[in-house]
């Protein structure tokens, strides 16, 4: 791979760019992996270089990068107004670049789309790379069309579709954990396993984003995005190694095997929107008085939707996905839920509990629920747990996608088939919801979710 001489940050005055690229980006730098790059900023509206040399110091030192070498790439990073869907503007942007540029679209998808569209007319530099933002298209029929357009402008492997949730320590830990230990491959199957959960419970609420949020909503914002990726990482098989080819090559067959459980997307799935309430004693308007959401796009704030991966390992397991905004307590993570003991010696007296493995995505930590005899009275089943830290990585999310972004290396970067096949694992989820097939339910802001679901699991 050719080394990355200038990264252009296309969005450069966006919200994105400001909280998690450029933090990521200066950590990355302070920490001296990869080689020395020039940073250009690219946006719609004008900003002097000076402006922007202070937003980028600005949001270094928001990621803790205070260091020379980012204080040198905020010192002279240059910015440009430009209009991206403009084939002329884009041809100026890139005879601004030195060395071979790796272009960032930090874009809504239909600027990205046009973007890449402009992009056909423009004579790209060999070897540039691209970083796409999720979501990735609005639909599978979108981003089948932006995959085909982009391999027309450089290959699949300079093509990194970024999920920053395969750039979380503890999602990669979940590598170390599955394949470096002899006790869990054996046992991680539909013989042993009840049931998987992934979940991301924010106490978060729209935070004012929503000209994108209203139009993702939680199923597209997250699901589709990149629990359905979580998921692949803990479903497939070995890879032979953990390089582009083989983990990539792993994970998309997970995803070939998944779909609604059932095939029931009505059956299979829950959506419910927030309503006004309050969070740890921040009053919350209903999400459909937010400034900018449309109540006609009747967007679902929580989704719970469980899948079943039709393979000899998984067959017939639940995967329940669910992720949401606005709810009482932040919860994030995987939850392993094996099957209980064939048969329990009689003399015992307690009910064991199913022996749980949860890995936590915040705190980053695993733990393990077991049944033991326990103190006191030898033949009561007790529950214990078992836990430890995974340590922070050395980087932010971010940082990581970054890293392999620079150095040209997609293994931690989603690849056209797993993007597709993660629209159309959703689909027919959102055709059930568009024919009203699955009521919209509400909870209050600050709530555990609708009273319902928590009486009942799908
Ligand atoms: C983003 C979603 O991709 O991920 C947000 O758009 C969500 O809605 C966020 O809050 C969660 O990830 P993290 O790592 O920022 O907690």
């Amino acid at each position: 791979a050719r080394q990355i001489g200038t990264l252009v940050i296309f969005g450069a005055g966006g919200d994105l760019a400001r909280r998690l690229l450029l933090p990521g980006l200066g950590q990355l730098v302070d920490l001296g992996r990869n080689p020395d790059f020039r940073l250009i900023g690219v946006g719609q509206n004008a900003m002097s270089n000076s402006a922007w040399r202070a937003r980028v110091a600005k949001s270094f030192e928001a990621g803790g990068a205070t260091g020379a070498k980012a204080r040198a790439l905020a010192a002279e990073t240059e910015y440009l107004k430009a209009d991206v869907t403009n084939p002329d503007d884009l041809t100026r942007i890139l005879a601004a670049c030195t060395g071979t540029p790796a272009l960032y679209f930090a874009l809504p998808p239909q600027v990205t789309i046009a973007a890449c569209a402009a992009l056909a007319h423009v004579d790209l530099p060999a070897g540039t790379v691209f970083g796409l933002e999720k979501p990735f298209g609005t639909d599978l029929k979108s981003a089948v069309a932006l995959n085909r357009q982009l391999v027309k402008l450089i290959p699949e492997q300079q093509i990194h579709r970024v999920d920053h949730f395969l750039g979380k320590s503890t999602v990669l830990n979940l590598l170390g954990l599955r394949f470096a230990n002899r006790i869990l491959e054996p046992v991680w199957n539909a013989d042993n396993i009840e049931r998987v959960d992934i979940v991301f419970d924010e106490k978060l609420a729209l935070e004012g984003r929503a000209g994108y949020y209203d139009h993702a909503g939680a199923l597209i914002d997250m699901i589709q995005s990149h629990l359905l990726l979580v998921m692949a990482l803990v479903a497939m098989e070995p890879p032979s190694s953990i390089d582009a080819e083989d983990l990539r090559g792993a994970m998309a067959q997970a995803l070939r095997a998944t779909s609604v459980l059932g095939g029931d997307p009505a059956g299979s799935s829950r959506r419910a929107r927030y309503t006004a309430g309050a969070i740890g004693g921040r009053k919350l308007p209903s999400y459909v008085k937010e400034p900018g959401v449309d109540p006609k796009n009747r967007t679902e704030t929580l989704t719970e939707v469980v899948f079943g991966i039709e393979n000899w390992r998984w067959a017939g397991v639940p995967f329940t996905l669910r992720s949401g905004k606005a709810l009482e307590r932040a919860r994030k993570e995987i939850v392993v839920t094996f099957r209980e003991v064939p048969h329990l010696p009689a003399g015992f007296s307690g009910k064991p509990g199913p022996a749980a493995l949860r890995i936590s995505l915040s705190p980053d930590d695993i733990s393990l629920d077991l049944n033991i005899n326990g103190s006191g009275d030898p033949f009561t089943i007790d529950r214990v747990v078992l836990s430890t830290e995974f340590g922070a990585g050395e980087l932010g999310p971010y940082g990581e996608v970054l890293s392999g972004l620079l150095s040209n290396d997609p293994t931690l970067s989603v690849r056209a088939d797993e993007i597709e096949e993660c629209w159309r694992i959703v689909e027919p989820v959102l055709a059930a919801w568009k024919k009203d097939a699955v009521k919209l339910e509400s909870y209050p802001a600050g709530s555990a979710g609708p009273a319902a679901w928590r009486r009942s699991r799908l």
